[in-house]
């Protein structure tokens, strides 16, 4: 499957991109970089650096949008420094030089890769929903050529992160999410109904750092930052969960999971902003355009992203 990836790198989004260059069931045709867990530069900065030391200078990087839709400037959360480290990346150094980012905007690129490949192609963004839904308005053919795409957004049965009431993905441009889950684009969602049950631990991070390569070294630091930070976090997790890994491997794996077939909507107003519900006005509408993960195959899953990380991280 070729795959394209929307990242706010950010530590969970290293590690889906350094597991999708693993998984033999994707090929990354190129990554695009967006402003979330970082500013965007800081993302590309971040995503470039991953790349170099994975010894994959030839996956294309392009930016992508640098702030909300209704917003001209954009400055990360005090809280995304605690979980992913001051510049988004632990506290590992970055070096990107002899990186390239192209002069392509983001945006057309994707559109002009869906027209190239259409069902083969699956975009999977792991940032917030501001790609996509620029995608939608600037190419509104898109929806009828991209093969698939699936999102780490969103909560349903579980609490917000970013709030009480909304993931962060979804959060951080509620009105980005609102117009694409009305545009009739047909998505898998990865909430946090099942990312907060992906939970890699100690044990797990300190096999993989066997491996002992300058990749292994880098990503296993990275993980080490998040899983020391979620020690510390009110919800007492077993471990730290793999948002975006997640989001990954239900793209090339259906099968690791459960959906629920539904139409959402994005909240915009008062305390509940950024969360995502059912839209009660289209409960009874036969077409189902989002399908919402609820269960995953959690052991199944771990196996296949330690293979995968290895895979990336031995070379
Ligand atoms: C999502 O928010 C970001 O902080 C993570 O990278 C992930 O994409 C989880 O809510
Ligand atoms: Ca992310």
């Amino acid at each position: 499957m070729k795959l394209i990836l929307d990242l706010d790198t950010g530590i969970d989004d290293a590690l889906a991109l350094s597991y999708a260059l693993g998984d033999p069931a994707a090929e990354v045709i190129g990554v695009t970089c967006t402003y979330g867990n970082v500013v965007r530069e800081q993302a590309l900065e971040n995503t470039a650096t991953l790349l170099k030391v994975l010894g994959r200078k030839d996956i294309p990087l392009f930016a992508g949008p640098a702030h909300p839709l209704n917003q001209t400037a954009f400055a990360p959360t005090p809280m995304c420094r605690v979980v992913h480290g001051e510049h988004g990346f632990g506290n590992a150094p970055t070096d990107s030089d002899g990186m390239l980012i192209q002069s392509q905007r983001a945006v057309d690129w994707i559109a002009e890769a869906a027209d190239r490949y259409g069902s083969e192609l699956t975009l999977l963004t792991a940032g917030p929903l501001t790609t996509l839904a620029e995608v939608l308005r600037c190419h509104p053919d898109f929806k009828n050529k991209i093969g698939k795409v699936v999102c780490m957004a969103g909560a349903l049965t579980v609490a917000g992160n970013e709030t009480p009431f909304a993931e962060a993905n979804v959060r951080v441009d509620p009105e980005a999410a609102a117009e694409v889950l009305s545009s009739g684009l047909p998505l898998v969602l990865i909430g946090l109904d099942v990312t907060l049950k992906t939970l890699y631990d100690q044990a797990q991070i300190d096999n993989l750092q066997q491996l002992k390569t300058k990749a292994s070294d880098l990503v296993c630091g990275l993980m080490q930052f998040y899983l020391d930070y979620y020690k510390t976090d009110r919800r007492r997790l077993a471990g730290c969960p793999l948002h975006d890994p997640l989001a990954v491997a239900a793209a090339l794996h259906p099968e690791l999971i459960t959906t629920l077939p539904v139409n959402l909507k994005a909240d915009l107003e008062g305390p509940g902003r950024g969360r995502t519900t059912a839209d009660l006005s289209r409960l009874n509408d036969p077409q189902k355009d989002h399908h919402m993960a609820i269960d995953v195959d959690v052991q199944r899953f771990l196996k296949l992203f330690t293979a995968s990380l290895t895979r990336t991280l031995s070379r």
